[in-house]
């Protein structure tokens, strides 16, 4: 039996991050992973497949506002969809090859195959069996099926089909506004597709529980066009009738039918014969640590609870690495940031007013419009905000960015958000202008 230190089960985001850390740190890691390459859902089917699309959709937005900026241009786009599926493949095939070189060159050692616990040190893979001081399981997550609307690979797609596509469809229909299903209507409306999305609560991405998100997000799909249909329920999905049917009696011309109705956690049934425990959802339970009730065995990523993304399965490692080598601190998921990949993107990290109210903290609210701003003028990006939360002691708890770029200005204050700093610390820093940065330190 061959023996590491490290064994990772699943080589996505959670796992490769953690193999990189713990193997630069010395460890001799094995990661088992089930899929040919290497990367996960983020890689392969998620994050870098749908903003290799979303450059597409950038550039055709800048084609079309050409004219404003006095460029007079004759052009027809029509969006060729085997090119544009062959430059995406392209793309993951070079970033899955990049990422093997780091991870051989590190020393990291990769099998695949199905891993299966024998006992909480072991695992069996193509009928081997590997020996481990601790174990990592970052298995990932799957798209969810309804009961009504059942996925066939053909007429009723899952969000890895939609990035598979080779055709644009007519009429889409996409069932849950929840974040892929919202990137990716946006996506195909704007290749010429007429979308509808049938989302059964009352807003878009009503999980994230940020109305200043949900309502600017909503703006931006109306305006390209989608029918955003809310509180609806979807009785059945007609193939041949091509079309979708909705418990108030609409009916929906639908050529394809997305579903994105949420993830669920992919747990092989050896994770739970040894006992690790899951809660009411399936995902699995980790301490402040990342680690299970079994001690030498952690989970990182969609696997577990939090929010299912790349950038919090990158943190869990990071947790975990320090852990192993006996440098550990507490997790604290309260600051993690997101986007979501419209264009223009919404961005947004920390409280939001919602949360401060719930929790009684005083806070006062600073705004600012991209309308203010020289550079966005230039760039002829006048719509947009700025939304600051701070604490009456002039901490800064929140942020949201709505407009060009945001996904990018955010980040000047993450650090302050996570070091609990003062809006002085913006204040007293120099800007470049002219920046959208600088509205950061304009507004305050
Ligand atoms: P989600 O849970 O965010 O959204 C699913 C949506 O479907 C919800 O709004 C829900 O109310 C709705 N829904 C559920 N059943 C329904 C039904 N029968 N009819 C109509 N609507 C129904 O799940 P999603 O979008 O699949 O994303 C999964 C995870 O991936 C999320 O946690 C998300 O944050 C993450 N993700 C993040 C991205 C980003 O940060 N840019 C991009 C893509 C995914």
């Amino acid at each position: 039996m061959l023996k590491y230190d490290i064994i990772i089960i699943g080589g996505g985001s959670g796992g490769y991050r953690s193999a990189e850390l713990l193997a630069n740190a010395g460890k001799q890691v094995l990661i088992i992973e089930k899929e040919q390459s290497i990367g996960g859902v983020c890689l392969n089917y998620g994050c870098i497949p749908t903003k290799a699309y979303i450059a597409v959709i950038e550039t055709i937005e800048h084609i079309k506002n050409a004219g404003k900026l006095g460029l007079d241009i004759d052009y027809t786009i029509k969006p060729d969809m085997n090119k544009i599926l062959a430059r995406k493949d392209r793309t993951v095939k070079m970033l899955n090859m990049g990422l093997l070189k780091t991870l051989n060159s590190a020393g990291i050692a990769i099998i695949n195959g199905i891993a299966e616990f024998v006992n909480e040190y072991t695992i069996k893979v193509n009928n081997k069996t590997f020996e481990a001081d601790h174990i990592i399981i970052a298995t990932g997550s799957l798209d969810k099926d309804i009961k009504a609307v059942k996925r066939d690979g053909e007429f009723i797609l899952n969000s890895k089909d939609m990035l598979s596509l080779n055709s644009i469809p007519e009429n889409l229909s996409v069932i849950g506004a929840g974040v892929i299903g919202i990137e990716l209507a946006f996506i195909f409306s704007n290749l010429g597709s007429k979308v509808t999305i049938i989302e059964y609560l009352n807003s878009v991405l009503p999980t994230l529980n940020n109305s200043v998100v949900s309502s600017s997000v909503e703006k931006t799909l109306k305006l390209s066009g989608i029918n955003v249909m809310l509180n609806k329920s979807v009785i059945k999905a007609d193939e041949k009738g091509r079309k979708i049917i909705l418990e108030s009696g609409e009916e929906i011309k639908s050529d394809k039918i997305l579903v994105a109705t949420g993830r669920y956690p992919i747990i092989h049934k050896s994770i739970k014969e040894i006992g690790i425990k899951m809660d009411n959802n399936g995902f699995i339970i980790t301490d402040k640590r990342n680690r299970t009730n079994i001690n030498n065995i952690y989970a990182a990523g969609d696997v577990t609870t939090g929010p299912m993304l790349a950038h919090k399965a990158y943190y869990d490692a990071m947790i975990i690495k320090n852990d192993i080598i006996g440098n550990g601190y507490d997790k604290d998921y309260t600051n993690i940031p997101y986007a979501i990949f419209t264009v223009p993107p919404v961005s947004h990290a920390g409280l939001t007013e919602e949360i401060c109210i719930e929790r009684g903290k005083d806070y006062n609210v600073k705004e600012f419009s991209y309308a203010h701003n020289g550079r966005a003028a230039a760039y002829g990006a006048r719509m947009g905000f700025v939304k600051m939360i701070i604490s009456k002691d002039k901490q800064i708890l929140g942020i949201t960015v709505s407009g060009k770029e945001s996904d990018l200005i955010i980040h000047e204050v993450l650090p302050l958000i996570y070091n609990k700093c003062k809006i002085d610390a913006i204040i007293n820093t120099v800007h470049i202008h002219p920046t959208l940065s600088e509205m950061i330190a304009e507004m305050l």
